[in-house]
């Protein structure tokens, strides 16, 4: 069986980060491939060739079966050809991976590790925080309210509250919090020139691994004190769990230490801040929505889940095929490199009705932006839980909201979402 190949424009909008950007463009690209070439590979100068999962069937037959489509293989976010092989050369063993986190584990390592915190963030735990969650709410709000009228809401408002949720949760102090987001951003936004280090555009693979590594060993130098800490006081927080939890036996290795708390610090929030971001977007252009989801009864599930299929804010993971394996009437051979799009697997046509048009009222939201199988997000229900929150503490405060300016979008393959989202409003 050949491999069918996708149209050149196709193969390059999907890696582009200025197309992940612009937005309008990278959907029709998409749509054309579920149409047309659902499993199709990619071919780019710069990258090796990747199979494109564009369909929603697909995505998660693929998450649902980890021994044969591995994430410890090869880099689970797309990289480009230079950037993996500085990559190997750069980690322990050459096996590429800058972190080693949840997400660069295959079993048995995966499930080990995940287990150390995964009870914790179950809904059942969870309401231990709610009431913490909501005080942090509430203060955001207020600073909303405070800025008297207009202000951008990606900016000063939604990138602020996951972030002090879950820095709250893994314990590291407030003050500490600016230099979180700041590296943060420049993991994940490391493409994009108003977010990364340099703040100019990265025109080489040596110049972003080179700033990456800048971000990682500032991360892993102040987590190494944490740790230190947490050993020697302990308390209730997520870093107290991490530091003295026990793998086969001894302490987490430091590397796996670091990943660990920087998957934590990290996968937490610029993603809930662009689903919260989007939702706001959608209330403040449709008036009737806004006026429906500000009384203080109304249910926001609806609101939410939408939102997040909406957003789709980590916009694709990679997959590594262990063994040849046939999938959506492919044939994947054994070191086949795959492209899980959320993105497109959120607009399919073929689960979502009018899947262009955003509907807190579908009837069974099967969106995929968490993922779906053994790395389904960890941090699930507490996204959900925080955007639930911030819309019952914010909608019923306003009595009027718009958009005050063009929105705009974070150039980056990975995480995406609003990085700019000017609005205007008035205090109920
Ligand atoms: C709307 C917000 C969020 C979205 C869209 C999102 C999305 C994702 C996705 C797509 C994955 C990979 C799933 C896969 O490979 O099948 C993932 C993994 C993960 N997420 Fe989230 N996430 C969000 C919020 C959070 C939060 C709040 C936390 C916790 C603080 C979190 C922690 C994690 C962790 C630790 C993993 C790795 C799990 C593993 O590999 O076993 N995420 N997330």
């Amino acid at each position: 069986m050949t491999k069918p190949i996708l149209p050149g424009e196709v193969a390059a909008a999907v890696v582009d980060p200025v197309a992940y950007g612009t937005w309008d463009g990278l959907h029709q690209q998409l749509a054309w491939a579920r149409a047309n070439a659902p499993l199709a590979v990619a071919e780019n100068p710069d990258h090796d060739p990747f199979w494109l999962v564009t369909r929603h069937a697909d995505v998660m037959a693929i998450g649902r079966d980890p021994q044969r489509f591995a994430n410890a293989v090869r880099p689970t976010v797309l990289t480009n050809r230079d950037g993996e092989a500085l990559a190997r050369a750069a980690t322990p063993g050459n096996d590429g991976h800058l972190i080693r986190s949840l997400v660069q584990m295959d079993a048995p390592d995966h499930m080990k590790y995940r287990l150390l915190t995964q009870s914790w963030f179950m809904p059942k735990n969870l309401k231990q925080v709610e009431d913490r969650i909501r005080q942090i709410a509430r203060e955001t709000v207020d600073k909303l309210l405070a800025t008297g009228g207009e202000c951008d809401f990606a900016r000063d408002v939604a990138a602020h509250y996951p972030l002090h949720v879950v820095m709250d949760i893994l314990g590291v102090p407030p003050e500490d919090e600016p230099r979180m987001l700041m590296l943060t951003q420049q993991l994940f936004g490391s493409t994009d020139p108003d977010l990364n280090r340099s703040r100019e555009a990265i025109t080489s693979a040596e110049q972003a691994i080179a700033m990456l590594h800048y971000v990682i060993a500032d991360f892993e130098n102040y987590f190494r004190e944490l740790t230190a800490d947490r050993r020697a006081n302990p308390r209730q927080d997520i870093a107290t769990v991490i530091a003295n939890a026990t793998i086969d036996g001894g302490q987490i290795p430091d590397r796996e230490l670091a990943g660990y708390y920087m998957i934590i610090a990290t996968a937490g929030h610029d993603t809930t801040s662009a689903s919260t971001a989007g939702a706001i977007m959608e209330l403040a252009k449709n008036p009737a929505l806004f006026e429906r989801f500000r009384a203080a009864d109304s249910d926001k599930a609806g609101l939410i889940e939408e939102a997040i299929r909406w957003t789709t804010p980590v916009q694709h993971f990679m997959r590594t095929a262990r063994a040849d394996v046939e999938i959506g009437g492919q044939q994947i051979r054994e070191g086949d490199w795959l492209m899980l799009n959320y993105v497109s697997a959120n607009r399919d046509e073929a689960v979502f009705g009018d899947a262009f048009a955003f509907d807190p009222d579908r009837a069974k939201n099967q969106q995929i932006a968490f993922g779906f199988g053994a790395h389904v997000c960890l941090g699930q229900h507490l996204a959900r839980m925080e955007m639930r929150i911030m819309m019952e503490e914010l909608l019923p405060r306003l009595k009027k909201l718009e958009l005050a300016g063009e929105p705009a979008r974070v150039e980056s393959v990975f995480v995406g979402g609003l990085k700019r989202l000017p609005i205007r409003f008035e205090a109920a």
